[in-house]
């Protein structure tokens, strides 16, 4: 990671404070994994249902390894690690830390068992802690800022175990419900329509202390022309309105490619989208649900988005555009509900250099052949948000809480 700075909690904390206030978000975070899995049984917590997603067993286990890989192995004295067979099943994509197991056959890994991955986690935990307490002064920055990029990467992660198991439960004739009590967020009030975003030159990118990850640096100048962005995210109502005209009959819509996969993957609607008795339904973290036509439209790709922009005669904005506009307050909902498309390629910023090492693998190999998603998601860890925040993903891709926010040129 190129640009590390200290955890929010942190700044400024007299250094005994400081590694309390270490332990405390520590604990805090691979709490709220736990939490999240908590409902989910052993078997739940196998299954890969694409080579995409991932088993939650994975999940809890792989950032277990992020710990012990990159912080206690090279940081804490004596370290032992817990078992010599993990680091193959798992490491996810880290060239540099070693072979691994191969991605679409995380579900076949029945051992070691959910339990077995607990006992792997508690030997972390505390052996994080301790490197915590223990970790001399002058090397303090340097494990702080490893730790703290483990923090966000299971933050990451707890957001994929939801998508995935998403994923895993919408191919469930039962469609289960992750959280019955689960609610849509709701959407927020105010007139909707479109704002005009200060055309001119703007600085973007990450400034300040808090974190960031690499790919938000270096901020850098870009110049924003005349644009106004939507205020709301694209409703299901709207949604309904470019299926029923045949947006998805309806070649001169797509790109080329997204047409190749409408017609490859019978599309007809957003993902997890049926139509029972003559109405659509959606599967939701509770559950197979009627589609709500006031709520912002989930589960849709790169391809449907921009297809769904020429179909409203609008466009997508792009990532600066969207973070100009988002850092004057002009949107609504730019968090909490849906990661938003935005029309930019992931590429690096002017300038950006990946790290040396295997944490330099974290962001920057990534950097061809996807699109910018903007904003986080109803289903994206409270605190780990921000404005500069760059998600990115393969255009086909619609199983992440993915939305729309339009944009129009003068
Ligand atoms: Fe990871």
């Amino acid at each position: 990671m190129a640009r590390i700075a200290t955890w929010s909690a942190a700044p400024g904390a007299a250094p005994r404070d400081a590694r309390a206030l270490w332990i405390e978000s520590f604990r805090k975070v691979r709490t709220e994994t736990e939490r999240r899995a908590s409902s989910l049984s052993a078997e739940d917590q196998i299954v890969q249902s694409m080579a995409d997603a991932s088993p939650v067993k994975w999940h809890r286990a792989h950032v277990t390894w992020f710990f012990e890989q990159f912080l206690l192995v090279p940081h804490l004295p004596g370290y032992e690690i817990f078992d010599e067979r993990f680091p193959f099943l798992f490491n996810s994509y880290y060239v540099a830390a070693g072979p691994r197991h191969a991605r679409p056959q995380r579900g076949l890994i029945t051992r070691p068992n959910a339990e077995d991955v607990a006992c792997y986690r508690a030997h972390v935990d505390a052996a994080v802690e301790r490197l915590i307490e223990i970790v001399p002064d002058d090397a303090a920055d340097t494990v702080f800022s490893i730790l703290e990029i483990g923090l966000n990467h299971e933050q990451q992660h707890q957001e994929l175990l939801l998508t995935d198991i998403l994923h895993a439960f919408a191919q469930n004739p039962t469609d289960p419900a992750y959280d019955p009590d689960f609610q849509m967020p709701d959407s927020a009030a105010g007139p909707r329509g479109f704002v005009p975003v200060p055309s001119g030159v703007h600085a973007i990118g990450h400034t300040g202390d808090g974190f960031c990850f690499d790919n938000e640096t270096p901020r850098h100048d870009v110049l924003i022309n005349d644009m106004r962005i939507a205020r709301h995210l694209v409703t299901n109502a709207v949604w309904l309105e470019f299926i029923e005209a045949g947006g998805y009959r309806t070649p001169s819509l797509w790109l080329s490619d997204g047409w190749t996969i409408v017609q490859a993957e019978g599309w007809q609607a957003p993902g997890y989208w049926r139509e029972t008795d003559g109405a659509w339904h959606a599967m939701t973290l509770g559950g197979s649900k009627p589609v709500d036509p006031n709520a912002p439209v989930l589960h849709v790709s790169y391809y449907e988005a921009e297809a769904f922009a020429r179909f409203a005669g609008k466009h997508l904005p792009s990532e600066a555009e969207w973070e100009v506009a988002a850092r004057s307050a002009m949107l609504a909902d730019a968090f909490g509900i849906a990661w938003q498309w935005t029309r930019s390629a992931y590429l690096p910023y002017p300038g950006y250099r990946a790290a040396e090492g295997a944490l330099g693998e974290y962001n920057g190999k990534f950097m061809v052949s996807q699109m910018v998603l903007r904003g986080s998601s109803l289903a994206t860890p409270a605190g780990h948000e921000r404005v500069t925040y760059r998600n990115f993903f393969y255009p086909p891709a619609r199983w992440q809480f993915s939305g729309v926010r339009l944009a129009e040129f003068a």
